[in-house]
C-alpha cells in the first residue's frame, strides 16, 4: 500500500492532470507558494465558498456578510498591532544559507519525539492485542511519559520565550537540541530575529506622493472598521456577526505543503459582536458550530481535532484550532479566537471615532467583545480533495481512480452520456443537458466508450452520470449512476430534477 507522502504526491500530481489546481505562471516554471485553480478547481472552491457562506449567512438571521476592499489605509495595520508584532521568527544556516522559521524548526523536533511516542503505542497494540488500553499506556509507559515530559518542557520554553521575545533563548534552544539544518546538515546557525509578513506596496502616481500600503494579511481588518456602518444600516442588535470571503496575502518563509501555506490565499471569516463577560459562551459556541460544519460533509469525524492554543496571538485572550487530519498529519484547518475588544479599542484609539454599541435595555454604551471564526478555503480545498482521493481495485479487476468529493461540492454535478453518438440519442441528450444546466453544473460527453467516460467522470468527482440509450428513446427513461457505489438505476426523464435534488440535499446542514 502507498504511504501518505506517496498519496499526497498523487494528490498533487490529479490535482494538475484533471484541472483543479496549477502551479501560478507555469510556463516561467512557478512561483514559489503561489497556485491557480483551474476549471473544476475554481468550481470546487465556489461551492466550498457558498457552502460556508449559506451556513454562516444565510441560516443564521444576526449574521451579515460584506466584501471590503483588500486595500485598506495603512493605519488600520498600525492600530491591528500587524505592523509591530505580525512576525516571525526566523533563523539562516550559514553554510546553506538557507532561512527557517525558528519556532517551525523546534516544533519539527516535537513531531520527531511524537512520531516515537506512536510507533511505541503501534508497537504495543500489536503486543496486546485486543486487551490494549491506548489511555492507559501512554500515561502509564516509562518510555512515553518520558516522550511526552521532554515534548512538554520544550513546548513551553518555545512559546514562552517567543512570548517575552527573548530570540535569544529560542536560539540557544535550538543548539540545546542540537538541531541541524536539512540541507546542509551543519548547526552554523545566525541569531534570530523577528521578519514582518506583510506585502507592501505603493499607492499614488509619484514616489515622492506616494504611501506605502500593505495587501491586507487577514480580512478580519475590513469587518472591524465597517462595524459602525453596518450596525447602523442594518439596525443590528448585538449579538450578531459580519462574514466574509475573501484574498489575503502573507510572505510566509516556510512556503511548503502544496496549497497548505501559500503567500496568496482566501480567507472566510465572521465576527462575531458580543457583550463583554460573554465571551466564554460564545466562544464554546462558535468551537461547536464550526465543528458541525465540518462533519456535516460527511467527512468521518476522527479526521478532525481540536488544538487548545498554549501561545496566543497578540489579540486573543482564548483561541483554539480544529485541525484536520491531511496526508501530513494533523494540522490547522480553522481558527476559533476570541478577540476580546482588542481591535475595535485600537480602531476608536487610532481613528479618533467612536466604535461603541448602544444597549437599549441597559441604555449603557459599550464596546463589544468579539469571537471570531476563521477558516482557510484554500487548506478546506486541500482537506476536501485529500479525503477525497481514492484509489480502487474493482471486482473484474480493473482499477479506477475516484473523487468522492460530497456530492453538495463536486465541481459537476451530472454529466449526460449517450451512449452512442448517432440514431437520435446525442439530440436527445443535449434536450436534457439544456434542462439540467438551469439548475445544475452539467457536462455533455459523448466521446469514448462509457466505461472510460465514467472514469473521467470519476476522476473529477461528479456524483451522478445520466446514460440515455435506445430504449430512452422509447419509454422515456434514462439510467442513473451513482459514483461511489456504481450503482445504476432506471429512472423517468421528468424524475431526474427531483431525484437529483433530493440527492444533493443530503449533506446541507
Ligand atoms: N483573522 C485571524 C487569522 O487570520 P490565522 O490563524 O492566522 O487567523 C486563519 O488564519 C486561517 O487562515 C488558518 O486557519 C488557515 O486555514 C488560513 N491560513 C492562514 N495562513 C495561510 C496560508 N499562508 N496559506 C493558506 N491558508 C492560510
Amino acid at each position: 500500500m502507498a504511504n501518505n507522502e506517496d498519496i499526497f504526491k498523487k494528490v498533487i500530481s490529479h490535482a494538475k492532470e484533471y484541472g483543479f489546481v496549477f502551479p501560478s505562471s507555469e510556463i516561467y516554471d512557478g512561483l514559489s507558494a503561489v497556485y491557480d485553480y483551474g476549471q473544476y478547481g475554481s468550481e470546487l472552491k465556489k461551492n466550498i465558498r457558498e457552502y460556508w457562506w449559506k451556513a454562516m449567512v444565510q441560516f443564521n438571521e444576526n449574521i451579515v456578510g460584506i466584501d471590503a476592499a483588500i486595500f485598506m489605509h495603512p493605519t488600520v495595520w498600525k492600530a491591528s498591532g500587524h505592523v509591530d508584532a505580525f512576525n516571525d521568527p526566523l533563523i539562516d544556516n550559514k553554510d546553506s544559507k538557507k532561512r527557517y522559521r525558528a519556532d517551525v524548526l523546534v516544533e519539527d523536533y516535537i513531531a520527531k519525539i511524537e512520531d516515537k511516542i506512536n510507533k511505541e503505542v503501534e508497537k504495543a497494540a500489536k503486543r496486546f492485542g485486543e486487551a490494549f488500553d491506548k489511555e492507559q499506556f501512554v500515561s502509564t509507559n516509562p518510555r512515553v511519559v518520558e516522550y511526552k515530559a521532554k515534548m512538554d518542557a520544550i513546548g513551553h520554553r518555545l512559546y514562552s520565550s517567543l512570548e517575552k521575545n527573548d530570540l535569544a533563548d529560542v536560539k540557544s534552544l535550538i543548539e540545546e537540541l542540537e538541531i541541524a539544518c536539512p540541507v546542509s546538515g551543519s548547526r552554523n546557525w545566525t541569531e534570530v530575529r523577528q521578519f514582518n509578513l506583510m506585502f507592501a506596496t505603493q499607492m499614488g502616481s509619484t514616489a515622492e506622493g506616494a504611501d506605502t500600503i500593505f495587501l491586507r494579511p487577514e480580512t478580519a481588518q475590513g469587518i472591524f472598521v465597517n462595524f459602525t456602518n453596518v450596525m447602523k444600516t442594518g439596525r443590528m442588535k448585538i449579538p450578531f456577526g459580519i462574514a466574509q470571503t475573501g484574498k489575503a496575502f502573507r510572505n510566509e518563509i516556510v512556503a511548503r505543503q502544496f496549497i497548505f501555506r501559500m503567500r496568496e490565499f482566501e480567507q472566510m471569516e465572521m465576527q462575531f459582536f458580543i457583550k463583554p463577560g460573554e465571551e466564554m459562551n460564545w466562544y464554546n459556541h462558535w468551537k461547536n458550530e464550526r465543528m458541525k460544519w465540518h462533519l456535516s460533509l460527511g467527512i468521518p469525524a476522527n479526521k478532525y481535532r481540536f488544538h487548545d492554543h498554549e501561545k496566543l496571538a497578540h489579540y486573543a485572550n482564548a483561541a483554539a484550532d480544529i485541525e484536520f487530519e491531511f496526508p501530513f498529519g494533523f494540522k490547522e484547518l480553522e481558527g476559533i479566537h476570541s478577540r476580546t475588544d482588542f481591535d475595535l479599542n485600537a480602531h476608536q484609539k487610532f481613528s479618533g471615532k467612536k466604535l461603541q454599541y448602544f444597549d437599549p435595555e441597559t441604555n449603557e454604551s459599550y464596546v463589544p467583545y468579539v469571537v471570531e471564526t476563521s477558516i482557510g478555503l484554500d487548506r478546506t480545498f486541500l482537506a476536501v480533495l485529500s479525503h477525497a482521493y481514492t484509489e480502487e481495485k474493482l471486482e473484474d479487476g480493473s482499477e479506477r481512480v475516484v473523487l468522492k468529493i460530497p456530492p453538495i461540492l463536486s465541481p459537476i454535478k451530472v454529466a449526460i452520456l449517450p451512449l452512442v453518438k448517432k440514431d437520435g440519442l446525442p439530440e436527445k441528450a443535449r434536450e436534457i443537458f439544456d434542462r439540467l444546466k438551469v439548475d445544475y453544473m452539467c457536462q455533455y460527453d459523448e466521446k469514448d466508450a462509457i466505461g472510460r467516460r465514467y472514469r473521467r467522470q470519476d476522476a473529477i468527482g461528479t456524483p451522478f452520470c445520466i446514460t440515455l440509450d435506445y430504449d430512452t428513446l422509447n419509454d422515456n427513461t434514462v439510467t442513473i449512476r451513482e459514483r461511489d457505489s456504481m450503482l445504476q438505476q432506471r429512472i423517468p426523464i421528468e424524475k431526474i430534477n427531483e431525484i437529483l435534488n433530493g440527492k444533493l440535499k443530503q449533506f446541507q446542514t
